[in-house]
């Protein structure tokens, strides 16, 4: 299947998730990784503002920042690629393009990343054999984590069955080493 119809396909399964399985797929997620010691241990994290059914994020980034984590979350540039801001509290979010909420801090530049020790990237679907993610079709996180070196991890949150053998392969779309889904952790190839 192509991009295009494996994310329309995905993209249909999601909007039928109800709030109630969302919700408990975000707890689940959001209590394994806080569970894991290089999660708890990094000092910088580069996260995303979850919108609409992706699985949710916001209780993660609460719960870092509450730990004492500096958790950067990403603002859209024109050109699609990812600036950075520094997420202080659920008062310091503004809607940026396409309505996507922001943080409002000072922005500290694409390269602000390559300082990240944890990323934890947006994915529709990430591929169990390879590690490659699909996205919403920008590119903006293939940007982003081309600047990531390979010691750092990187962890895509997923819905259940979102984890398949079947995601196409650019030559510019970046792998992750995790996949953290509602039935536990995922280390990739
Ligand atoms: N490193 C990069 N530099 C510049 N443009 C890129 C880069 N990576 C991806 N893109 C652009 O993003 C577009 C969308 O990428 P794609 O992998 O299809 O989307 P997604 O990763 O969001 O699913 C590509 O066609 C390409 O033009
Ligand atoms: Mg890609």
């Amino acid at each position: 299947m192509d991009k295009l119809h494996l994310r329309r396909e995905l993209l249909a399964a999601r909007d039928s998730l109800t709030p109630e399985q969302l919700r408990s797929n975000a707890a689940r997620i959001r209590e394994t990784l806080l569970d894991q010691p290089w999660v708890q241990m990094a000092g910088l994290v580069a996260c995303y503002w979850s919108v609409g059914s992706e699985p949710d994020t916001h209780g993660l980034v609460f719960a870092l920042w509450k730990h004492g984590t500096t958790v950067m979350l990403p603002v859209l540039r024109e050109d699609d690629d990812l600036d950075w801001a520094v997420y202080d509290g659920p008062d310091t979010l503004a809607p940026g393009r396409f309505g996507l909420m922001e943080p409002v801090d000072t922005r500290r530049g694409v390269d602000a990343i390559r300082t990240a020790a944890l990323v934890i990237t947006p994915a529709l679907a990430v591929d169990r054999r390879t590690g490659v993610r699909l996205g919403r079709g920008g590119g903006s996180f293939d940007r982003a984590l081309a600047r990531v070196g390979p010691n750092v991890p990187v962890v895509a949150p997923l819905h259940d069955g979102e984890l398949r053998d079947d995601v196409p392969a650019e030559p510019h779309d970046r792998p992750v080493g995790f996949a953290i889904t509602p039935s536990g952790l995922i280390k990739l190839s």
